[in-house]
């Protein structure tokens, strides 16, 4: 086995784009023998790290990445049904649908994160979410490697139900054929609907939107904007993204975060995954 793969220690904060979480076991894998030899343990699986809150003290268990060999982005090459890696950075993978004049992906623009992470959260804007494109989903799941059709995924709103502990390695999508002009246009919206979000480390919409409202919005009514505790502080651009001024902590965060509920009467859900014990 490749030195790289033996877990070493890191720091969770160092991976993902909240900068905050501490220090756990990092296998990183390439190929299905590493990544069955790094599950034989309990584990969790890291995508770009960009929808979750870590804790401090961070996690027992192992965290695996997939490595560079499940990233597909060169081997793209203009087929409307591509397989795609799960390792695969989304940003890139919209670029290059977009070079390829292939439509489809126009409203994921701008989620950071890796393929195997838009699906497990079925990432998406109120342009589309990335399950409207898929037709198939390619899984690691207790030593085998399994297809599952998208109807049979469970995908919601921000959700997945796939079997517990399976790991997302590829996912195939559906796309239709267009012009890298057309495909660009149709990115304007998209675009613009982005502008009012920050550029500063968080790690998006901390809750989901309940029906038929934005939490943002909501959370802006009540005047939470600039709400913060230590350096965790919602951002004065939008309201439901938490924001780490610097060196904030997760209990910051959580404590932020329980702050935002109690002053408000509609539950508002966790978007965000959390991982380790406050
Ligand atoms: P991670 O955060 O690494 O993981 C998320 C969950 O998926 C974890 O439970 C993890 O264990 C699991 N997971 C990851 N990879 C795998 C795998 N291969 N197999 C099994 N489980 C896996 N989200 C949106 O939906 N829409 C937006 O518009 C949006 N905008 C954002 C803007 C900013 C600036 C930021 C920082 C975040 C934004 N997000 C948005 C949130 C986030 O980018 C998405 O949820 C993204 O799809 C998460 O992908 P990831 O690879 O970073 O996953
Ligand atoms: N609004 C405010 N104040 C705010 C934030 C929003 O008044 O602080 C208003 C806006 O002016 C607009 C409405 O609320 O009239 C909706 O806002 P926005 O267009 O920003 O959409 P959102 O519902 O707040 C959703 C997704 C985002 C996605 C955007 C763009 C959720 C939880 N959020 O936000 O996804 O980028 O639409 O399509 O579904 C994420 O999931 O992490 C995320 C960032």
């Amino acid at each position: 086995m490749r030195a790289s793969t033996v877990g070493r220690t890191v720091l969770l904060r160092d991976l993902t784009t909240l900068r905050i979480g501490g220090p756990a076991e990092l296998w990183e894998v390439e190929g299905s023998e590493e990544l069955a030899e790094a599950t034989r343990r309990p584990y969790r699986i890291l995508g770009g790290g960009s929808n979750l809150l870590v804790s401090d003290s961070g996690v027992p268990e192992r965290v695996v990445k997939l490595g560079r060999s499940f990233s597909t982005l060169e081997a793209l090459d203009g087929s409307v049904e591509p397989w795609v890696g799960a390792a695969t950075p989304l940003p890139g993978l919209v670029r290059r649908a977009q070079r390829l004049g292939l439509s489809g992906l126009e409203g994921l623009l701008g989620i950071p994160g890796v393929v195997g992470g838009a699906v497990v959260m079925n990432a998406g804007t109120r342009f589309g979410s990335i399950a409207d494109v898929l037709t198939e989903v390619g899984l690691y799941l207790e030593g085998r490697s399994v297809r599952l059709p998208v109807a049979e995924v469970g995908f919601g709103y921000r959700s997945s139900e796939l079997p517990p502990g399976a790991v997302v390695t590829k996912a195939r999508f559906r796309l239709v054929p267009s012009t890298p002009e057309r495909v660009a246009k149709a990115m304007e919206a998209p675009d613009e609907a982005r502008r009012g979000q920050p550029k500063i480390k968080s790690a998006g919409c901390a809750f989901k939107n309940p029906p038929h409202d934005s939490a943002g919005h909501i959370i802006d009514l009540h005047g939470l904007k600039g709400l913060r505790v230590g350096d965790a502080m919602v951002s004065h651009e939008h309201g439901n993204f938490i924001v780490n001024l610097g060196n904030a902590t997760s209990t910051e965060v959580l404590r932020l975060i329980d702050e935002i509920r109690s002053r408000i009467d509609i539950p508002l859900q966790m978007e965000w995954h959390l991982w380790g014990q406050p």
